[in-house]
């Protein structure tokens, strides 16, 4: 019977469209599913999306439409994207599934029964002026009283469900310690621990009550349970567990690999294991965390209109280079940098000249100098041949290992090793010589025997990663579906039977005008960039009750998000002050301004500021930020704003939070 291999890719949050980063975590998990699949293993490969929460709630409503109605477009999305790029996946859960549902239900309901969920509340030291909870360790920190205005603080409570990851931690440690496999790569590993688990775990906070959109709490409604418990748990719902249908989970439960972004490893190594611990169940294999696509040494982010669109890379380029790029250029357990001139180099080099003209000139000449049939290897092994049949011989066993250890990318360059040793046997053996010479015509039969079977060696060992220019090779050299093209026919150099046929097939990869190629992808990210640009402009306009950009040319063009470098000088005319936030308040006429009173060492001032959406006043008010004291004022909403407040942003989750001081320090003070 063939063993089980059970693997799944994080499930996706549909709160904007899918773009190459998860294309990329995608695509390498179905190479592995693909490769298990081929090396006769019975795999369930699952993947879907994660649709309940605060995030989903929010986009939906700035899109005018209700979170289920939202979710279901992103959601049809990803399914489009991923049938473009031919993922093999055997399941999709969407989290809003009422199987799913019933089965977070009914997995809290039996942790809550069992007494690993517990009644609680937030307790903390709680500042009413500030209304904010505060941790011993913070009080303590603080001098006893609250760290932002320095007020008396007391004791309060709010209800919320919490889980014992306490509980459970010591035997997470040790099985941590027990099983190096278990957290891949190593480096992670050691991270959840040293920074994580062994500094000591509080109890979860299991459910929230300030929104609606995620499951019930099945025995007290007026709370939603944790998005991040509900999404964790579709492992298992998406297999029956728990239910009268299974039979995939009793065949495929524990997971063999959850691969997840390095982001998100914590979640997956602490709290999901810790679940499983209590609920009884055996824990998954291994986690492995795969690092971020960044762009140009940046991170992806749709404001700032650098993210890398799929759907256009498939259309110019078709899947299986794409595919390759992704699995072959970025280590997959580190960050890796996504750039334009890097995929044209790679197409037209490692496909359209090492793999594609290998087969071609091939093709051609068997076609040539045997009439298409392949000749027998009847000349006696020479060392010229070893390099190659050696290579080609023992591929399956550097691929394995590759595999196994989670990195499609040594496997992918250790086929192209074989094809750089073939392409340099050609250069070598130079067939079109021998050709000249009757007396050499056995030996030319030989290489070309031995090229030829070389390249269905390669066919074999690319179907995981490129599953549609397999079938083209194998047609150009004449090997029949069945036995030949099996993984096991891998293992014995030799298996082409002369006299097949060969045919001369279009070009596997067509090579790419380089430079034009760069022009349109770069002229594609300037122009994302732009509207990026003009969005926030367009933003900020309605901020300030003005027109939009484009209707006043007064107003200032945006600053563009990629900006050129500066001197010293330069950074010099801006003055930054430290300014102590005394007072916040909505203003009135807009949706997302703050009307801030800042004090500046002896002087008061008033800054409008657009962080409303992320910032609730009581978590600013008595703290430092970060201000441009020289800002020329300007008028918005009637009121006029002297200066900026500097603030992070991110694209991925939607956060915007202000700059801070490190420690205390006197407002007015010099930011240089
Ligand atoms: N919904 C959660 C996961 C729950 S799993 C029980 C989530 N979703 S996500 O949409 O934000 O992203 C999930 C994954 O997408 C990341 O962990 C990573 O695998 C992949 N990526 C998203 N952006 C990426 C890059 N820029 N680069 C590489 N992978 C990226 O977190």
């Amino acid at each position: 019977m063939s063993e089980k291999y059970y693997i799944t890719t994080p499930i996706y949050y549909p709160s904007a469209n899918p773009h190459i980063g998860h294309t990329y975590c995608t695509v390498n998990t179905d190479a592995l599913a693909r490769y298990k699949r081929m090396t006769g293993h019975d795999v369930f490969f699952l993947t879907g999306t994660d649709e309940h929460g605060q995030k989903i709630e929010m986009y939906a409503a700035k899109d005018g439409s209700t979170p289920q109605q939202y979710a279901d477009k992103i959601t049809a999305g990803f399914k489009r994207l991923w049938e473009l790029m031919d993922i093999s996946n055997d399941g999709f859960i969407r989290t809003t599934d009422k199987h799913h549902m019933e089965c977070v239900q009914r997995v809290f309901k039996q942790l809550y029964d069992q007494g690993d969920i517990y009644k609680s509340e937030y307790e903390g030291h709680y500042c009413a002026q500030c209304e904010a909870f505060w941790t011993e360790t913070q009080l303590k920190e603080a001098g006893g009283v609250c760290p932002d205005c320095g007020r008396k603080t007391e004791l309060a409570k709010e209800e919320a469900y919490f889980l014992r990851v306490s509980k459970y931690a010591p035997r997470l440690i040790e099985h941590i310690r027990q099983n190096p496999d278990f957290i891949q790569p190593v480096s992670r590993a050691n991270e959840m621990l040293n920074n994580f688990l062994l500094p000591g775990c509080e109890d979860l906070c299991v459910t929230r009550s300030t929104f609606k959109w995620g499951v019930p709490v099945p025995f007290d409604e007026k709370h939603v349970i944790y998005v991040w418990v509900d999404a964790l748990v579709n492992y298992l719902s998406a297999i029956g567990y728990g239910t009268d249908h299974d039979e995939l989970y009793k065949k495929f439960w524990p997971a063999d690999v959850h691969i997840v972004g390095k982001e998100i490893i914590r979640f997956h190594t602490i709290i999901w294991p810790i679940m499983l611990m209590a609920l009884g169940l055996p824990l998954p294999k291994k986690i492995y965390g795969h690092g971020w696509l960044l762009f140009d040494g940046d991170k992806m982010s749709k404001s700032k209109g650098n993210v890398v669109d799929p759907f256009v890379l498939v259309e110019r380029y078709g899947v299986d280079a794409i595919r390759y790029f992704l699995l072959s250029e970025f280590p997959f357990g580190n960050d890796g940098n996504f750039d334009n001139a890097t995929l044209i180099t790679r197409i037209n080099s490692d496909l359209a000249n090492d793999l594609g003209n290998l087969l071609s000139r091939t093709v051609a000449m068997v076609g040539k100098y045997f009439d298409g049939r392949l000749p027998e290897p009847t000349a006696p092994v020479s060392g010229e041949d070893s390099p190659v049949t050696e290579c080609a011989a023992s591929l399956w066993e550097r691929m394995e290992k590759a595999m196994d250890e989670i990195h499609p990318h040594i496997a992918l360059a250790e086929i192209w090793k074989l094809i750089g040793l073939c392409n340099k046997y050609i250069d070598v053996t130079a067939p079109w010589v021998l050709a000249k010479d009757e007396t050499k015509r056995a030996r030319l039969g030989t290489v070309l025997y031995n090229l030829a079977e070389a390249l269905r060696v390669i066919a074999i060992a690319i179907q995981p990663f490129m599953p549609n220019t397999a079938p083209k090779m194998f047609a150009q050299l004449g090997v029949e579906e069945g036995e030949l093209r099996s993984y096991e026919s891998m293992k014995r150099f030799g298996g082409m039977l002369p006299g097949a046929v060969l045919t001369k097939g279009e070009a596997l990869f067509p090579r790419i005008d380089a430079k034009a190629e760069m022009e349109f992808l770069d002229n594609m990210i300037e122009e994302q960039r732009k509207k990026a640009a003009a969005m926030k402009a367009e933003e900020a306009a309605k901020e300030a009750g003005e027109k939009p950009a484009e209707e006043n040319p007064a107003e200032e063009p945006a600053a563009p998000e990629s900006k050129p470098l500066i001197t010293y000088d330069d950074f010099a005319k801006l003055d930054l002050r430290v300014g102590k936030v005394l007072d916040c308040v909505e203003v009135k006429k807009s949706k997302h301004l703050y009307n801030i009173t800042l004090e500046l060492g002896a002087e008061k001032r008033t800054v409008l500021s657009g962080i409303k959406d992320w910032v609730k006043p009581e978590d600013i008010i008595g703290k430092n930020v970060v201000v441009v004291y020289n800002l020329a004022p300007r008028r918005m909403c009637g009121i006029e704003s002297c200066g900026m407040i500097l603030a992070a942003s991110t694209e991925g989750d939607g956060d915007v939070v202000p700059l801070t001081t490190l420690k205390d320090i006197p407002s007015g003070s010099l930011i240089r």
